[in-house]
């Protein structure tokens, strides 16, 4: 059976609250708290299916606890090929809408050119912002969510995405 690994990056909880709920929804997962229990990059490649969460911060730039681990990656050139990825993460579409959840962007760029499979795209339909790194040919390239402005329609949005996702990776 495929190893699932839900790693996050939340430095206010919104991010986090979503992790644990996508805990909840695939069976057998675990869950790193990028702060509290990430210990290196070897504990991301110990899973085939890789869940990972960062909020956006500064101008569309990942949650302050993934900034060594990205980096590290980029600079050793890390193999995520036979890696299948999905990204999650939220984001304030109105206050900035200018880079709207765009560490997914970032973060999917970077795995891509190390060989992962990135999957698990949302619609952009329901948001209003200006721009997002995370948005390509319509789509975000994984699930957004905006609790300051939608918390409303967070937990949908989380349902809708697992549906889709595990439909795509054959769960
Ligand atoms: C200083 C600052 C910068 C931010 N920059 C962005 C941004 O560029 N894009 C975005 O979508 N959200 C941005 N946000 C909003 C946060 O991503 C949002 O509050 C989110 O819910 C935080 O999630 P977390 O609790 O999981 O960290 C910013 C918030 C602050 C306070």
């Amino acid at each position: 059976m495929a190893k699932i690994g839900i790693f996050y990056g939340s430095s206010g909880g919104v991010t986090g609250a979503v992790a644990e709920k996508l805990e909840e929804l695939f069976e057998d997962a675990d869950l790193i708290n990028m702060e509290e229990d990430f210990d290196d990059i070897d504990q991301l490649l110990g899973y085939d299916i890789l869940l990972l969460g960062s909020s956006t911060w500064g101008q569309g730039d990942p949650q302050r606890d993934w900034v060594d681990p990205l980096y590290e990656i980029e600079s050793d050139d890390v193999d995520f090929s036979g890696k299948t990825i999905a990204l999650f993460g939220a984001g304030d579409q109105e206050t900035h809408g200018e880079h709207f959840v765009s560490a997914l962007g970032k973060m999917y760029d970077l795995f891509k050119k190390r060989g992962a499979k990135l999957v698990g795209s949302f619609p952009t339909e329901g948001f209003t912002y200006e721009f997002s790194l995370a948005e390509r040919d319509g789509k975000f390239v994984g699930l957004a969510f905006d609790d300051v402005n939608q918390s409303d329609l967070t937990e949908e949005r989380v349902e809708k995405w697992v549906a889709g996702l595990k439909e795509e990776l054959g769960l």
